[in-house]
């Protein structure tokens, strides 16, 4: 059980969490931000749910989580100041902070998978979804989902990349999922400042973090495979890869090493 009390000693932000809602199950904590019929437009509310009946991954892909054990959660922002220049990058600023997080409390090395994987000795430790609606063509609430693998031990089912989780990293050391998630949001919140003064400093920080730059990788899109060098990253997070000297700009797609 989720120790609500616990959680909210170590949270030490202005807005992200300061609205939090609970739920045993919910079919996706995306899904809740994202209905209208919730009426939640609070920037930084959040909702953790200990079970998701239908808790989804990027490209319409499940994730499957065991209840209790794991951290499954989605951020509201709703505050226009993300819909800009900025927006593209709040997908880099969030693996930063799941990133950081896991490197801080448990000193473990934490790699990342364009676009928003994160994964530990090659394995999948995290996943990131991020949704939003809009009114015309202007944004009115991004929703940032987070799934992280914390104490869950046995996973079954086909996966893209093979899981893992904190507690089997950690050598069966069971993990605070409370003390985690407000790492994670505490960072989180330093993590969109520092996006607002410096942007450039989130891409490269994400890049630091990255050891497929430089590599051979195959990038699947649909029936569709392109292989070359990961060249770089741009301003905005598309990929560029080379492909016979020349550089192709990636907006979408699964990156594997080749
Ligand atoms: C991926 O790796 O494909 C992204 C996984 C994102 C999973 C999280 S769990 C909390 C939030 N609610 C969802 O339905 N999905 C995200």
């Amino acid at each position: 059980m989720f120790d609500l009390e616990k959680f909210d000693i170590k949270l030490d932000t202005e807005f992200i969490g300061r609205q939090f809602i609970y739920a045993e199950e919910i079919d996706s904590t995306n899904s809740f931000l994202l209905d209208k019929g919730n009426k939640l437009n609070s920037n930084g509310t959040v909702v953790l749910a200990e079970k998701q009946s239908k808790g989804r991954g990027r490209k319409d892909r499940v994730w499957y989580s065991a209840k209790d054990q794991n951290l499954t959660f989605s951020l509201l922002l709703t505050n226009k100041k993300y819909f800009g220049k900025v927006f593209s990058l709040i997908n880099f600023a969030a693996s930063l902070s799941v990133g950081l997080s896991i490197e801080n409390l448990f000193q473990l090395k934490a790699d990342f998978k364009w676009p928003n994987d994160i994964l530990i000795n090659g394995k999948k430790v995290a996943g990131i979804l991020l949704e939003s609606t809009s009114q015309g063509n202007k944004v009115e609430k991004l929703v940032i989902g987070i799934g992280i693998n914390v104490n869950q031990v046995l996973f079954q089912g086909n996966f893209n990349i093979g899981p893992t989780s904190l507690k089997l990293e950690l050598n069966h050391q069971t993990v605070e999922r409370e003390k985690l998630l407000a790492e994670v949001l505490n960072s989180f919140e330093e993590t969109l400042l520092l996006m607002e003064k410096k942007p450039d400093e989130i891409i490269k920080d994400w890049k630091a973090h990255c050891s497929m730059i430089g590599g051979r990788i195959a990038i699947t899109e649909g029936d569709l495979i392109k292989t070359g060098i990961f060249d770089d990253l741009d301003e905005n997070g598309f990929l560029l890869l080379k492909i016979k000297n020349k550089i192709e700009k990636i907006h979408f797609g699964d990156v594997s090493l080749r």
